[in-house]
């Protein structure tokens, strides 16, 4: 006789609307963040390094958001490239008050009043080095990047986005002390709404080429891994979320996305706080390519990809798909 198995979860996956009561993740609009890119210019250029993705031109960026914003998007978040020529060693740039992303910020506030406008914090654009701080080179082979000095500028900077009226300050920089830095700083100057989403696992990842190719932001001399994390920690994720945590971040990031689930699983098992993913340029470039080869069915993978972020414990995703991801479950 053959032997029959007395419990079948298959039972649960019989049907479509079975499946559907059983579900127990779902993306919404509302769970993304859409980051852009943004230039002087009064063109708007196809990024080389990420296909589909473009730099805007101010005009264009505020028409953009404002149709990623009307499909549920609710927040997007700022990156410019900014002219070689306002790049210095200390980048005072990163605080002027007349500067790209305070001009950005207050466009986009004014067209579009509901959009959180989210803003990232670190020196790499503005800096002639392309690091994330300021570089000291002292005559020594290998160069240092500097925690307190540094601390101090991304206050300034931080000031200057809430001034234009951000409604997040977003640091990205990995330096220690910062978040408490920064809500001081806010608060000190009466920006007690201002919310600080913290970049609080951002790992020195082979993931970001594409997004320094997109801002020539690459770093001139070494890498980031004085400051970025080494992929290959996970404690070390759970200390700079308490961390994060007890400076006063409201919100908490993992960076990148994808190939850093445990993480996500981690820090959302040690912290009650949000917590953000941001699947990054590398990623986006490893699913397009992949869909424009044919590889892979590209509404498939990308669905997959976020659900899997989402799974993992992210309650909000960063993704250069955003868009279009509204358009297939909408
Ligand atoms: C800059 C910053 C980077 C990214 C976001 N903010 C690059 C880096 O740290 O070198 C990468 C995002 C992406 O790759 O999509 N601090």
């Amino acid at each position: 006789m053959m032997s029959h198995p007395l419990i079948r979860p298959r039972r649960n996956r019989r049907t479509p609307a079975i499946r559907s009561m059983v579900r127990e993740t779902s993306l919404s609009p509302t769970d993304f963040v859409l980051p852009m890119f943004f230039h002087e210019e009064p063109v708007d250029t196809p990024i080389a390094s990420m296909p589909g993705v473009t730099r805007w031109s101010l005009e264009s960026l505020v028409r953009e958001a404002g149709e990623a914003h009307a499909l549920g998007i609710p927040a997007v978040v700022l990156f410019p490239k900014i002219d070689e020529s306002l790049k210095t060693p200390s980048a005072e740039e990163s605080s002027n008050d007349d500067g790209l992303v305070p001009r950005a910020i207050r466009a986009l506030k004014a067209a579009h009043p509901s959009l959180c406008v989210i803003t990232d914090v670190a020196l790499d654009p503005y800096n002639s080095d392309g690091h994330d701080g300021i570089v000291q080179r002292d005559g020594a082979a290998e160069i240092e990047v500097l925690n307190d000095e540094t601390v101090e500028v991304l206050c300034r900077q931080a000031l200057s986005h809430a001034r234009a009226g951000a409604d997040v300050v977003a640091p990205s920089d990995m330096m220690d002390g910062r978040v408490a830095a920064i809500r001081e700083a806010l608060d000190d100057a009466g920006f007690t709404n201002v919310s600080i989403l913290s970049y609080t696992a951002k790992y020195a990842s082979a993931l970001y080429g594409p997004f320094r190719g997109a801002l020539d932001s690459a770093p001139k001399e070494g890498d980031k891994k004085t400051y970025q994390m080494d992929p290959a920690n996970a404690r070390e994720a759970v200390r700079e979320t308490l961390l994060d945590e007890a400076e006063g971040a409201d919100m908490l990031m993992v960076k990148p996305a994808g190939l850093y689930l445990d993480i996500i699983a981690r820090v959302r098992e040690s912290s009650v706080l949000p917590v953000a993913a941001y699947q990054v340029s590398g990623e986006y470039l490893m699913l397009k390519s992949a869909a424009a080869g044919g590889w892979l069915d590209e509404r498939a993978i990308v669905l997959e990809s976020l659900l899997a972020i989402k799974r993992a414990g992210a309650d909000i995703i960063l993704t250069y798909y955003a868009k279009q991801v509204c358009g297939w479950i909408g």
